[in-house]
């Protein structure tokens, strides 16, 4: 098997765990590219594969589909990527991931205290979160104590 083995779009179904009509709709949304035979069927290079790959764990970390399109933009379309082209994509997502990872741990840290969402139910809101003071900050409205990516629309 190499690099440059093309496969059916079964195939790839099959071994990425995508369903088809979910690689032609990455397929229209530019997030894969397929050629076509003479009969109009679908052909992916194996390196679609990885692709596929880096979309499943970037959407399972919270990426959106618009954050993922562009870390894969950087990706050369024409050619298998290197390395050095992960890399690139690596050094980019690198900050990403640990802006996830601090508003993860700040979820689990702060989840039995006061989070500002204006419920005052928990004790600590008094002293935390007196009279909903969060609601008037530029940190509402939501749960003001914590991280931006948190508070963000979910997509
Ligand atoms: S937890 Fe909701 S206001 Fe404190």
């Amino acid at each position: 098997m190499d690099t440059n083995d093309v496969l059916t779009i079964g195939e790839v179904s099959r071994r990425s765990g995508f369903a088809a009509s979910a690689l032609r709709y990455y397929e229209k949304e530019g997030l894969v590219a397929a050629t076509r035979t003479v009969g109009g069927q679908r052909r992916y290079r194996r390196s679609v594969l990885r692709r596929l790959a880096f979309i499943r764990a970037a959407s399972n970390v919270g990426l959106s589909l618009e954050e993922i399109r562009a870390e894969l933009a950087q990706l050369p379309a024409n050619r298998t990527p290197t390395k050095a082209d992960w890399m690139r994509i690596s050094a980019h997502w690198r900050r990403r991931l640990d802006e996830q990872v601090a508003a993860l741990e700040a979820l689990r840290d702060k989840l039995d205290s006061c989070i500002g969402c204006g419920c005052l139910s928990l004790k600590q809101c008094g002293i935390s979160n007196p009279a909903d003071r969060a609601a008037s900050t530029s940190d509402a409205p939501g749960a003001a104590h914590l991280p931006a990516l948190l508070r963000r629309q979910p997509h």
